[in-house]
């Protein structure tokens, strides 16, 4: 079936619905003891929806304690890489918010790839709860898609993509070599809820081949995400469709 999708104007106008998303979820926890875990997602495309976030009129207004960031997947570079995706994340929004340094659960990239996906693996163990069969659930789990169908650091015809019975991998980009550590497939479809942010005329023939379910649309990773007890949506602006 195809996946439920929005469609914005401008990546602007993608941004405020998710801030406002945020802003609502964060206020609508109550008692002291609720969190909400969230994953966000890498690459480009977010740092729109940070920049917002780190302006006064959501900086101000979203509970930041009670929320507690991950990320779906990091580059095994320093925090200060510049490809760094925490690194991307503290520029745009953390430095600018009242959060917990102890809310924020980067992902230690400088370290070697197997002890860093162990490392994340127990972090997540230790604060994100499972609900059943024993795999963490995340309140949200934000991605992006890249032009080869890829999300998180899941890629095309990956061995990680079969991993069942583990909660992050290391992963290699296909072109760069560059490793990774992503969350596996299983533990993005244990979410409560996951939404793909997509913007630009890059993604238009990916996004087109996946939400029309066209042949051979079940290759690309990003069409293998369907949350077995949870939300999807895609939300995407106008150039990432085929909407003039
Ligand atoms: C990463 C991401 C990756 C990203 C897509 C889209 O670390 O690169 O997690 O999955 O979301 O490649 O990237 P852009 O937003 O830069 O197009």
């Amino acid at each position: 079936m195809t996946p439920p999708c929005k469609i914005y104007s401008s990546p602007e106008d993608l941004a405020v619905h998710l801030a406002e998303e945020l802003k609502r979820l964060s206020n609508s926890l109550t008692t002291y003891e609720d969190k909400i875990s969230i994953a966000l997602s890498g690459g480009s495309t977010p740092k729109i929806l940070f920049q917002l976030l780190a302006q006064p009129l959501y900086r101000d207004k979203i509970k930041w304690k009670k929320l507690h960031l991950f990320w779906g997947d990091e580059r095994c570079v320093p925090p200060d890489h510049p490809e760094s995706n925490y690194g991307m994340t503290r520029e745009n929004l953390l430095q600018h918010i009242e959060i917990p340094e102890s809310n924020i659960h980067r992902i230690r990239g400088e370290i070697t790839p197997d002890a860093a996906a162990k490392a994340y693996s127990k972090v997540i163990r230790e604060n994100v709860p499972p609900e059943r069969d024993e795999i963490p659930r995340f309140d949200w789990v934000l991605l992006g898609v890249g032009e080869d169908g890829h999300t998180a650091s899941l890629f095309p015809g990956s061995e990680v993509l079969r991993i069942k019975d583990k909660i992050c991998a290391v992963a290699i980009h296909p072109v760069s070599g560059q490793k990774r550590i992503t969350l596996t497939l299983p533990v993005i479809n244990h979410a409560k809820k996951v939404t793909f942010l997509v913007a630009g005329e890059s993604k238009r023939k990916v996004v087109s081949e996946i939400l029309h379910q066209s042949e051979g649309f079940n290759k690309y990773p990003a069409a293998q995400v369907n949350p077995v007890q949870g939300e999807l949506i895609w939300l995407l602006d106008k150039a990432a469709c085929k909407i003039s």
